[in-house]
């Protein structure tokens, strides 16, 4: 695990936008799952604005780590989000877009979608391996749309599970553990002082940290790197 602690959440995006031009360099097709929730909006903007030139967005390939069960045209929905942040700056092909179908009946969805990672990318062990998945993680360090009251859904054999917001009861769409954990790379994108607590909680293992399901993230194989603020890091020694 590498934690990459920068002066604020520009610098974050600054760093990690370079961070994937290099990950992305020289692959000829590039499998991503983005995290959602507005850490990623200033991150996509400087991926935008600042390396469209450098990264050849037509092997990148993009998918969700989560989706929040409403219409694509939502503002809560992720995709939305991508589209106004990321998508609507540069070239990329439709077909390599794939959003997780928020309108779609959620247990239909997770089983679609769940099947599409088996079709559209490279296995490793018999499950579906990402080149990447951008993680966030909530003040409550739930990550993708794993929440602690529903952690078992982390241990799950299937590939998406539906999970439900404790606050909200919003419906949404998540990978799941074993998808998240075979990765090649796993990277936080984590700001803020309100994650500070549960940064320090879950990277120095304090007691009960095994019950937040962003502690659950250790890629089998791959490489987990923490990209944090100055505020987020601010609990750790
Ligand atoms: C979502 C995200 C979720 C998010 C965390 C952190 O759909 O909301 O995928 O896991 O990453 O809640 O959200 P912020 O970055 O907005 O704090």
């Amino acid at each position: 695990m590498e934690l990459k602690i920068f002066k604020d959440k520009n610098e974050v995006a600054q760093q990690f936008s370079a961070y994937f031009s290099e990950l992305v360099e020289g692959k000829s097709v590039f499998h991503v799952a983005l995290s959602g929730g507005s850490t990623p909006k200033i991150v996509f903007d400087v991926l935008a604005d600042e390396f469209s030139v450098k990264i050849d967005w037509s092997k990148i390939h993009f998918y969700w780590g989560d989706e929040r069960c409403v219409p694509p045209t939502d503002d809560e929905s992720n995709y939305k989000m991508t589209v106004e942040h990321l998508f609507s700056k540069i070239e990329i092909p439709e077909t390599n877009i794939h959003r997780i179908l928020g309108e779609n009946n959620p247990q239909e969805e997770a089983k679609r979608y769940g099947a599409l990672l088996e079709d559209r990318l490279p296995s490793q062990n018999e499950t579906p391996q990402f080149d990447l998945v951008i993680l966030g993680m909530g003040d409550d360090g739930h990550t993708a749309s794993i929440f602690p009251h529903e952690i078992q859904l982390w241990d799950s054999d299937k590939n998406c599970e539906v999970a439900i917001h404790p606050d909200s009861g919003q419906r949404r769409v998540s990978i799941t553990g074993k998808i998240i954990n075979s990765a090649q790379e796993v990277a936080f994108l984590v700001t803020g002082t309100g994650k500070a607590e549960k940064v320090e909680v879950i990277i120095e293992k304090i007691d009960g940290y095994e019950v937040y399901p962003a502690s659950l993230v250790h890629p089998d194989s791959g490489n987990l790197v923490w990209f944090m603020d100055k505020d987020a890091a601010s609990g750790l020694n």
